[in-house]
């Protein structure tokens, strides 16, 4: 089988790589079938991978030449990650409509025309949800996205629904909580602090906090979230049933719980790195998602759940510092 990952040179995209390469195998619509070729599509120059079943294509995701020449009948799995991250999103509207909607819409009419319907795991986000939430937010809750990053995600998550609806495709939508903690640099995402007031103190490093110490968020460690996508595209059809967008399992914690945890894993030096300096633009956005959400039809699915968020900076100190 192939598949093929778009945004497979960013952070989730080469995890996601290197796990499925470990893995060899992935059950799929004909069962459990060997992964013969991984196409790795990025604007960006893929890190390489010495494994003669991968392909680094660099190219537009938004390409539809491009799409049409990668996705063929042999295409099993298509795992869409490429994206404008939230904070870019909302400051290149055009941008944001583009990658995020656009190549969305594409890619989708691509698997259309090849009449093959593979299955198609689509990165989603708690940015899908905003506006006055209720007390329990589940899957079927209103979507009223209050960025253009997060309308983005919903509309391509509709559309995944319908072309899965008309059997163009098999599709999965999965709402990724915030990825915490992310290795590298500071991104341009609204929720980049949640990994910073980690990975920075942890480097001995000052962290800048955009948001109060009492603001929750609902966090997913890049192991879980990696370990989804894959458990997301291993599902039989038929459990998922006609919703195709599912809230993935997360951890709620509050900043000040986040900043507790980094003080017992390394110490009260790392926690006085972390300075709280108020940001209107983060606040605004990051304010209206959900702290948490319902995971229970998650957990049913059998998707992977975390322990503490403690195990979570454990996890970055152990294997997310690549
Ligand atoms: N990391 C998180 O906290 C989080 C949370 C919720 C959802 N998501 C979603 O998960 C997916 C992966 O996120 P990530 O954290 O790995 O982000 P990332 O920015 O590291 O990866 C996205 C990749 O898409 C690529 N890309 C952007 N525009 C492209 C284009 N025009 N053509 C081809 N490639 C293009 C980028 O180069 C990048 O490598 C994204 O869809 C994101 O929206 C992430």
């Amino acid at each position: 089988m192939k598949i093929l990952i778009t945004g497979g040179a960013g952070f989730l995209g080469r995890r996601l790589a290197l796990a499925l390469l470990a893995r060899g195998s992935l059950a799929a619509a004909n069962g459990v079938e060997a992964i013969d070729k991984l196409v790795l599509l990025d604007h960006v120059e893929a890190a390489p991978l010495d494994d003669e079943r991968v392909e680094s294509v660099k190219g537009d995701v938004a390409d539809a030449d491009l799409l049409d020449e990668l996705i063929d009948t042999d295409t099993g799995v298509i795992f869409h990650l490429a994206a404008v991250v939230s904070g870019q999103a909302e400051a290149e509207f055009d941008l944001g409509m583009r990658i995020n909607l656009d190549a969305s819409r594409r890619l989708l009419e691509t698997c259309r025309h090849r009449s093959h319907c593979p299955r198609v795991v689509f990165t989603s986000s708690v940015a899908v949800y905003g506006g006055a939430l209720p007390d329990v937010v589940r899957d079927d809750t209103a979507l009223e996205p209050r960025s253009s990053y997060g309308v983005e995600k919903a509309i391509a998550e509709l559309l995944l629904g319908e072309y899965t609806r008309r059997g163009f495709v098999d599709g999965r939508a999965l709402r990724l909580p915030t990825v915490s903690v992310r290795p590298g640099r500071p991104n341009q995402a609204a929720s980049s602090f949640a990994s910073g007031i980690i990975r920075e103190p942890l480097k001995g490093e000052r962290a800048a906090c955009p948001v109060d110490a009492d603001t929750r968020l609902w966090l997913m460690s890049p192991r879980v979230a990696v370990d989804s996508l894959v458990h997301g595209a291993e599902l039989d059809a038929a459990a998922l049933g006609a919703n195709r967008s599912l809230n993935l399992s997360g951890l709620s914690v509050t900043v000040g719980e986040m900043v507790a945890a980094l003080g017992r894993v390394a110490g009260e030096d790392a926690v006085s790195r972390v300075v709280f300096e108020a940001d209107e633009r983060v606040r605004r956005i990051v304010g209206g998602w959900p702290g948490a959400w319902d995971t229970t039809r998650a957990v049913a699915l059998g998707f992977p759940e975390h322990t503490s968020f403690d195990d979570v900076i454990r996890e970055h100190l152990r294997d997310g510092r690549a």
